[in-house]
């Protein structure tokens, strides 16, 4: 979401501006010694031709901290994402390719979020934080946010938040009536709140179940989307054994389940135990489903970052010694090279890796290719318009791979 410039040599990250433009920037922060600095763009001396006015009132300099797309057409944010998935591809992997950004189904990128945190000051004041700051804006409403959370947080503000609570979630799931307000205490953990999320995916349409602070997607179109690009990207054939690693409360794993069909098997991997639970509700109907709880690294045998430990971990007897396919979507971090390098003696005839981090997914995607496996396929989405993430669906096959 920055823009990269030089200033005497010293690299200074520059937000609120764009590719090519002449900017008087003001230092947000770094010291006279540091290797780089951050800062504003505060006046636009020379503007891009793909600058926009931000649709959101709180978006500029020293305000809102969610956003660093607003002042971007939205043709030229999706370009800029794809430039990113691809220099990461070519810095870290090696890969050249070109990746255009798809966009969901929101045509102004805006009115899309069916969940904000809203923070809560020790003041009272229900908003959002600055960026890079403590600080709570009462923001009017959030405009990326599906209709209902701004009435939500009306709602919030009008009735207030008793003492001791940091945030307010506001959460509209498509299986439930009313929109869910959830206060989270500072000191205490937030208990279990149960939600039905609709998703309308190829097989039709699935409930499933999902606790209110868990992972969800949270653009409203985005289960659909990622549903359908990871069953097309995997190819399962009934009968075939798949993994779905970091599978939250089975998104993937319930339409992956079905299509393995009688005699084959999914097996699904979440380390979160109230995601566990759900998980297992959700999977209930599918016969040749069989949950793991814990975390990918410990079931592979892969030591903890970190961790100092003697001898390797041993590798859980539940993990099969191969798979046909195996899908992941890990946290923003990535898989990282261990449980890349134990995956690879699966011996997958598919890898569908799932990224929300560019850079992670390219350094993970060099892993799989000093392993013997080769990109095949790669498609972006645009599920956080007006900010600088993007989602990646890519697909690897063992190199040399005949396809049939
Ligand atoms: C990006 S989410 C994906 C969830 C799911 N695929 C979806 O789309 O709803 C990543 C999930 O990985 C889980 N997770 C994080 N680290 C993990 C680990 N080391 N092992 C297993 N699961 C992990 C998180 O709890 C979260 O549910």
């Amino acid at each position: 979401g920055h823009c990269v410039a030089r200033h005497h040599g010293r690299v200074v990250f520059v937000r609120h501006s764009l590719p090519g433009e002449r900017v008087r920037a003001r230092i947000t922060e770094g010291s006279p010694g540091d290797r780089f600095l951050r800062a504003d763009a505060v006046a636009v001396l020379t503007a891009s031709s793909d600058r926009v006015g931000p649709p959101c009132p709180v978006a500029g300099p020293g305000m809102c901290g969610g956003c660093d797309f607003q002042h971007v057409s939205l043709r030229r944010q999706r370009r800029l994402k794809g430039e990113v998935v691809a220099e990461q591809l070519s810095r870290l992997a090696g890969l050249e390719r070109e990746v255009e950004v798809e966009p969901l189904d929101d045509e102004e990128g805006l009115r899309y979020r069916t969940r904000v945190e809203f923070a809560v000051s020790p003041e009272g004041t229900i908003g959002l934080r600055r960026h890079r700051s403590h600080d709570v804006l009462a923001v009017p409403g959030c405009p990326i946010a599906v209709p209902e959370v701004d009435e939500a947080l009306a709602a919030a503000r009008e009735d207030g938040v008793p003492e001791g609570i940091r945030a307010v979630d506001v959460v509209v799931p498509s299986g439930e009536a009313d929109t869910v307000l959830v206060e989270v205490p500072a000191d205490s953990p937030t208990p279990p709140i149960p939600l039905r999320e609709e998703v309308a995916a190829p097989g039709g349409e699935v409930g499933m179940g999902v606790d209110a602070r868990g992972f969800w997607q949270v653009h409203r179109a985005a289960p659909r989307a990622f549903v359908t690009a990871v069953l097309e990207a995997a190819g399962v054939r009934p009968g075939e054994r798949v993994l779905d690693l970091y599978c939250g409360v089975g998104l993937f794993s319930l339409h992956l389940a079905a299509a393995t069909g009688e005699g084959g098997q999914l097996l699904a991997v979440e380390s979160d135990e109230r995601a566990v639970g759900h998980l297992r509700e959700n999977l209930a109907g599918q016969p040749g489903a069989l949950v793991l709880p814990g975390r990918v690294d410990d079931l592979l045998g892969v030591p903890r970052k970190g961790r100092r430990r003697r001898g390797r971990p041993a590798r859980s007897e539940l993990l099969p010694p191969s798979a046909d396919v195996v899908v992941l979507d890990p946290p923003r971090t990535g898989a990282g090279r261990g449980v890349i390098e134990a995956l690879v003696p699966l011996r997958a005839r598919r890898i569908v890796y799932v990224a929300c981090d560019p850079a992670a997914l390219a350094r993970d995607t060099a892993h799989l290719l000093a392993g013997g496996y080769d990109l095949v396929s790669l498609r972006a989405f645009d599920a956080f318009p007006m900010t600088h993430h993007v989602e990646c669906v890519a697909v690897l096959e063992p190199r040399g791979a005949v396809l049939g």
